[in-house]
């Protein structure tokens, strides 16, 4: 047998192994079909049974409100980041688009949005290395804005808002990517949410979409039809050939997540996850957290060492010991453990009698 391996990747990540399992044992046989899943038609009543099947998983583990749409995006997040101004700067003659850029991802939805409507940034942590979420009170939202934007968990530093900003009548749209389905979040506060498949649900290069009906039909006459979210709702996601590999995983991770017992049973894991690490980081000053305590969320963890080079040995050595992809962000630098809703207890807790041991033989 193998070195048992954790993957601490922060995308493409670790999905649960049953799910994997489940996809090697019907791989070759759908259902039966005596051809896989890849190959079925997307317009298959098989493949539709599992868009739909997905979807409904998806409305139920979240309490979905039924004026809301679940529609499966190509190009994965980022796309998004033009799709949203193009589909929605137009439900306001004044094209204004709010944004707050708590992080680089956040910080290229902004720079991707421009050219599509009057982007705004009206707040951002950038000059203090975005270790902190800034303040949003309701005077710094334009009642008269199209929408206001926010990243509620930044991956390459770890924060997450506990709390949404109140945009007032103003629709908020979430970025959602590195913590779709890990905590309970009440989906009706946000006009839309948004989520590459790749951490906690599937593979990449999808995008899941979650919109309030009343925000479609607003998309600018350029908008090209394969971004316009009021042309997948109406056609269900198969205007053209699905990805149809990413959705039918997607619902397996969503099978997999109501057997955990729903999204408040893997929250509970996910805090306890998070806690093991940062108990550590706390304990003294051997690690150091890269954001301020107040905005840690449960989803990535990124810290430092005292220097580059035992950074370095700190990397070597895990992945000796079968820690996979501890790196941080090239942008960020240090250490970065990504522990999305598939990756046990267990490799948290080997991975802190690995931080444990290093810094004892290393201190
Ligand atoms: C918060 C966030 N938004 C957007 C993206 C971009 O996702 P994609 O590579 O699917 O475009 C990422 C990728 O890690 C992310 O973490």
């Amino acid at each position: 047998m193998s070195q048992q391996v954790y993957n601490f990747g922060a995308g493409p990540a670790m999905l649960p192994v049953s799910v994997m399992e489940r996809i090697r044992e019907e791989f070759l046989d759908f259902q039966g079909m005596g051809v896989s899943v890849i190959e079925v038609s997307h317009r298959a009543k098989q493949f539709e049974k599992v868009l739909l099947d997905a979807q409904e998983s998806f409305r139920q583990l979240t309490n979905l409100p039924d004026n809301y749409k679940i529609l499966f995006v190509h190009g994965g997040a980022r796309m998004q980041f033009s799709a949203l101004p193009m589909n929605l700067a137009g439900r306001s003659a004044s094209k204004k688009c709010l944004y707050v850029e708590t992080g680089n991802f956040a910080k290229l939805a902004n720079k991707d949005a421009k050219g599509y409507g009057d982007i705004q940034v009206i707040a951002s942590s950038a000059d203090t290395s975005y270790d902190r979420l800034p303040a949003i009170t309701p005077e710094m939202i334009d009642q008269d804005a199209a929408y206001l934007h926010i990243t509620t968990n930044n991956t390459l530093y770890g924060s997450r808002y506990s709390q949404f900003p109140d945009a007032g009548n103003v629709p908020l749209i979430a970025d959602q990517t590195s913590e779709i389905l890990s905590r309970v979040v009440d989906y009706s506060k946000f006009g839309c949410i948004y989520a590459g498949l790749q951490k906690n649900l599937g593979p990449s290069g999808t995008a899941i979409v979650v919109i309030r009906e009343d925000l479609l039909g607003h998309a600018s006459a350029e908008t090209p039809v394969l971004l316009n979210y009021e042309q997948c709702a109406k056609d269900n996601s198969l205007t053209n050939t699905a990805n149809t590999f990413a959705i039918y995983v997607t619902g397996l991770v969503l099978e997999w997540l109501q057997e955990q017992g729903g999204i408040a049973a893997i929250e509970k894991i996910n805090e306890q996850k998070a806690k093991t690490l940062y108990d550590l980081i706390d304990a003294g000053d051997y690690y150091r957290g890269v954001i301020q305590p107040e905005v840690r969320g449960t989803m990535n963890v990124s810290f430092n060492l005292a220097s580059e080079e035992l950074e370095a040995k700190f990397l070597k050595q895990a992945g000796e010991q079968g820690l996979y992809a501890l790196k941080g962000h090239r942008s960020v630098g240090g250490i970065r453990a990504s522990i999305y809703n598939a990756m046990p207890l267990a490799g948290v807790d080997t991975l802190a009698s690995f931080m444990k041991e290093f810094e004892s033989k290393n201190g």
